[in-house]
């Protein structure tokens, strides 16, 4: 296959269908996710590839699971939630009555649902409710079903799972006062603006797959969207290496306070 040709001609094909810009991804990852998935369904060329994503809903649905790798955890890294909720919400709660909080790439929803279930056992207050964003719908559908299964609610305590759930069969749904508290809405990262006056934010294990230059223009964005004091907590794989360009500083492993 000639690749440099046709991947730039392939990632403006794909843009113009799904609005996602994969020039801000690292290619050669990228690359290889495509061309892996191209075999998967016996596509050798990238102009047969865009014919086939435009024609079959179900191809297309998969190849973006495919690429934007949609796997979440409810309380993932546990024992990092556990410094967010002993130290860096009740430091926060020192400046503010309640917190402004934002989920940025939710996923499925475990993410938000592991936050809302964590500021409601606490008492900690919410000002408005639990931003989470995505720039894919389907996931975003899923997240604001709250539908799991047994196997997707294992990072969950039975009491939590007993409390903010109930059960469907072998599924368990979250209850709607769980629900409530999240505002579930699409959001591209890359190109749609931010919001403004965060305490928290949360953004892991979505940049994975951003280069260098997109990384950090997205630091910058959770900067301007953060207030001073607020803090970015982020993926356990996860670095900003230009911290203290942009105002950033490290108060624990993974979580970075706007000075
Ligand atoms: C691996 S999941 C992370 C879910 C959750 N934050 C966690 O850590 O469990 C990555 C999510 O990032 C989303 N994503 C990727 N690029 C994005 C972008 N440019 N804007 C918004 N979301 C994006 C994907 O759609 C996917 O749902």
């Amino acid at each position: 296959m000639e690749n440099i040709l046709d991947w730039d001609w392939f990632i403006k094909k794909f843009e113009v269908l799904s609005k996602i810009d994969l020039k801000a991804y690292k290619r050669p990852q990228m690359e290889r996710r495509i061309n892996s998935f191209m075999r998967s369904v016996s596509v050798s060329d990238y102009k047969s590839f865009v014919d086939l994503l435009n024609n079959d809903k179900i191809v297309y649905r998969r190849f973006l699971d495919h690429i934007t790798i949609n796997v979440s955890e409810f309380f993932r890294n546990a024992n990092h939630w556990e410094v967010l909720e002993k130290e860096i919400i009740p430091m926060l709660l020192k400046e503010r009555n309640s917190l402004k909080v934002w989920s940025a790439g939710c996923s499925t929803g475990e993410e938000p649902y592991s936050l809302a279930i964590l500021f409601q056992e606490n008492g900690y207050p919410l000002s408005g409710s639990i931003l989470a964003t995505d720039l894919d719908d389907e996931v975003l559908e899923k997240a604001g079903a709250g539908l799991y299964s047994n196997k997707a609610v294992q990072g969950l305590s039975p009491e939590q799972l007993k409390k903010y759930f109930e059960s469907q069969g072998s599924y368990y749904r979250a209850k709607d006062e769980l629900k409530k508290i999240i505002r579930f809405q699409k959001h591209d990262l890359l190109k749609d603006p931010f919001p403004r006056d965060y305490d928290l934010i949360l953004c892991r294990n979505v940049v994975i797959y951003f280069t260098e230059p997109s990384k950090f223009r997205l630091y910058e964005r959770f900067a301007t969207a953060l207030r001073i004091g607020g803090v970015i907590f982020i993926g356990s794989t996860e670095q900003i290496f230009q911290a203290r360009e942009l105002n950033f500083k490290s108060i624990a492993t993974f979580f970075y306070q706007k000075y």
